[in-house]
Parts: structure tokens; sequence; C-alpha cells
């Protein structure tokens, strides 16, 4: 079989100091590949006016499968005032290149796995009966409809008059209509059935594929009728079609509780755009944080793998990086699933799990220490330790 290509978006910030050790990782695992980089983020917002340039829109288009690090945004002020000189007061606008990517590419499902790795000790412990510490073992998988809803960008303040008087004719608009127009601020909750099928579908088969036994639709349909009832209603119908899979509804803000109370009876959830947003940093907090979260954007033709966390700009200068590897090499693992990669993807997490399980090689956030290069003094592996420790366990 001919070599995958595989174009690499590191971004900004951390994104340079994680993608090239996941990439690392890929190829001490055996994954044969070649890497094309794809110019993205503040750089290119400076340089151009523009962080998700052309190019790497056809690069993406042409090889279809991308790893991704981070981007930085700014505040707009902050972000004119950026831009080369030559560029100001054209008319550029900053928006965010990740944002772009799903929007453009129409990556509509999101997947974000949320899973325990024994002896990792940011996992999340409760007290159980008599004083008993308990650690319960969390594998939950979010499925979060990526480009819809409050964030699909359907929104005005001082709304244009037709779509104030369309409002004007919703009888619960009643009470905002003594509220001058100018100080409306208005933001839509968007859902389409093909969306909310393809997110619920998507959940549903993989429950299936790798025998969860529930799949839980969180939202609020008992306040968000049109629109969280929607996604329910579709999920009643399609359950049907999965014998042995149980359909489970919860609110988000219960949700949200029920998370720390009882997080190992979850399996499969699936949410719009914000709830799910919500719920898996909730879940990803009880497995490790940003060092761990891993996600996928997925769409028709194009799938994008990320880790959770951003940029955070302020480790990048350091000469020996500290930040935790593993989210990156985790989303990278997703990617391998996706190709069909999925002895190198079981193989590389294993490789992982040995190494926060043995628990020698901890990176500053697994020891609780701040995020600064005097960690490194204190105990803590540097990125490029962490990443050598996980090859060292793939031989
Ligand atoms: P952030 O995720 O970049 O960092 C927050 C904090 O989490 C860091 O200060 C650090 O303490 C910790 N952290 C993050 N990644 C870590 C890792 N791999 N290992 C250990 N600790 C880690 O979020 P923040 O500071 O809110 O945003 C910084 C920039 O990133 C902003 O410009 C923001 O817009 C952007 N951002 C980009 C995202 C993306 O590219 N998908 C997502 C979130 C934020
Ligand atoms: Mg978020």
């Amino acid at each position: 079989m001919s070599k995958r290509t595989i174009v690499s978006m590191p971004g900004d910030g951390i994104g340079k100091t994680v993608l090239p050790e996941a990439i690392r990782v890929l190829e001490a695992a055996g994954f044969e590949a070649d890497y094309v980089h794809a110019d993205i983020g503040w750089e290119f917002w400076c340089k151009e006016g523009n962080p998700l340039p052309q190019r790497t829109l056809d690069l993406l288009e042409k090889h279809k499968i991308s790893l991704f690090g981070a981007i930085t945004s700014k505040p707009k002020s902050d972000a004119a005032a950026e831009l080369a000189p030559e560029l100001r007061d054209k008319g550029f606008v900053y928006y965010s290149p990740i944002v772009g990517l799903r929007q453009h590419f129409d990556l509509d499902v999101c997947m974000r796995p949320c899973k325990t790795f024994k002896g990792n000790p940011l996992n999340f412990i409760r007290k159980g009966p008599n004083d008993t510490i308990e650690e319960p073992e969390v594998d939950v998988v979010i499925f979060r409809q990526n480009t819809e809803g409050l964030y699909g960008g359907v929104e005005w303040t001082n709304p244009p008059d037709d779509v104030y008087a369309a409002l004007n004719t919703h009888p619960k608009f009643k009470k905002f209509a003594a509220v001058p127009k100018e100080e409306l601020a208005i933001s839509t909750r968007i859902f389409t059935k093909k969306a909310t099928t393809r997110i619920l579908r998507a959940a549903f088969e993989y429950a299936k594929k790798f025998g969860y036994k529930s799949v839980t639709v969180c939202e609020k349909p008992n306040v968000i009728r049109e629109t969280s009832g929607m996604m329910l209603a579709l999920a009643r119908q399609m359950v049907k079609e999965y014998d042995g899979i149980a359909l489970w509804d919860t609110n988000i803000d219960a949700q949200m509780m029920w998370l720390t109370k009882n997080p190992e009876d979850y399996g499969v959830l699936v949410s719009g755009n914000m709830f799910g947003d919500i719920v898996s940093d909730g879940f990803a907090g009880l497995v490790g944080g940003l060092g761990f979260a891993c996600s996928a954007n997925i769409g028709e033709k194009v799938a994008i793998f990320e880790p959770t966390h951003g940029s955070a700009p302020k480790y990048e200068k350091y000469k020996r990086p500290i930040v935790n590897s593993i989210a990156m090499i985790l989303s990278a693992c997703m990617m391998l699933d996706h190709i069909g990669e999925v002895e190198i993807a079981a193989k590389t997490r294993n490789a992982v799990a040995a190494v926060v399980r043995e628990g020698k090689v901890r990176t500053y956030d697994m020891l609780k220490l701040r995020g600064s290069e005097e960690a490194l003094d204190q105990g803590a592996a540097s990125t490029t330790e962490m990443t050598d420790a996980i090859i060292a366990k793939l031989k």
C-alpha cells in the first residue's frame, strides 16, 4: 500500500512543541507516512491578514487527514493592533481558524474520549462508605455536534428590522417588546435534522462497535423544547435499531453534578455544540485535564485530530519544553483508529498507559507543580522525556 500523507498543522505556542512529539511516537510505533506542513495561526494573521490561508485549505482538501496542534486567538482590538502595518485599516477581521476549519469542511462530528489511565495522580477520587476512598474508572466518549447550535454564529446585537419583526411574531417575545432594539443581543440555537441525525448515528455506531451499553443524550429538552427536543426525539427513533444499547437522557445541569457522583455509570454521551463543549471539559477534568484530553473533528471528507488544549503561549519560550505531550499523542491515536491503523493505535495507547502506570516519568501537571521551567528541577519530566519514555515502551 502506498504511504499515507498527513497534513501537519502545528499552529501556535505549544502546538509547535507537541505536534512533532506525536510524529516521533507515530514513527517509532511503525506508522509509515509522509507529513506535509501547513501554515495556520497567529503568524499568518499578522503577516497576511489571514490565519487560515487558502494554501492550507488546499492541502487539507487534497490529503483529507490532519494533525493539528493549537492556535492562539486574541480579542478583536489586540488582533487588529498586531497586523503588519501595511495591512492595517484594510478591512481584515480576525476569526478563529479552528472554528473556520470546522465550518469550511463541515467537520460536524466532534469526538472527545475521556478514559482513566491507572496510576495517573490526576485521576478523580471520591469518598465512599465508611470513609473509604474510591477511584472510579471513567470510560466515556463524548460526541459533540461541532458546527451548529449556539456556536453556529447566527447572532446580532441590535438586530436588523426584518429579524426584529420576525421575532415579534413569537408570543414569548412580548416580554422583550418594551426593550429598545439597540439594547438587544441575540444568539440563535439552530439544530438541523441532518446534522443531529449524523451526530446521533456516530454515537450509536461507536457504542455498537466498542460494546458500550448506553448512549446518553445530554441536553435540556424540558426547557429548550425545540432543539434539545429534536435531538431526543430522533435518538428515541434511532435506538430501536440498536439491540442491547440503552438510551438514557440527562439534563446538562444535572449531568455536571452526576459526573462527579457516578462517572463510571456513563458510556457514550451525545450533545449539541455548547453542551458537548461543557460536558467534555467536565469529564476531561476527571481523567487528567488538558494534558490528557484528546479530540477529533470528523466530516464526510476531511478529519482533523487535535488536543483539546490551546497554545499556552507562555510555555512556548522555555528552552526545555515542560508541557505534557500525551493529549497530542492520544489525538494521533484517534487518527490511527480513523484510518484503520487500529493495531498501531492500540500499541501506542498501551505504551502511554504503561508510562502512566509506572509513574517514574511525570510532567509538571501530573506532579501538580506550577507550570514553569523550575518544575524540571523539582522532578518533573520535560515534554521530550515524556515522549522518550512512551517510545521506550513501544520497543
Ligand atoms: P490553554 O489550553 O492554552 O492553557 C491553559 C493552561 O492549561 C495552561 O496555562 C497550562 O497550565 C495548561 N495546559 C494546557 N495544555 C497543557 C499540556 N499539554 N500540558 C500541561 N498543561 C497544559 O488555554 P488558554 O490559556 O485559555 O488559552 C491560550 C491560547 O490558546 C488562547 O489564545 C486561546 O484562544 C487558545 N486556545 C486554542 C485552542 C485550540 O487551538 N483548539 C483551544 C483553547 C484555547
Ligand atoms: Mg472548550
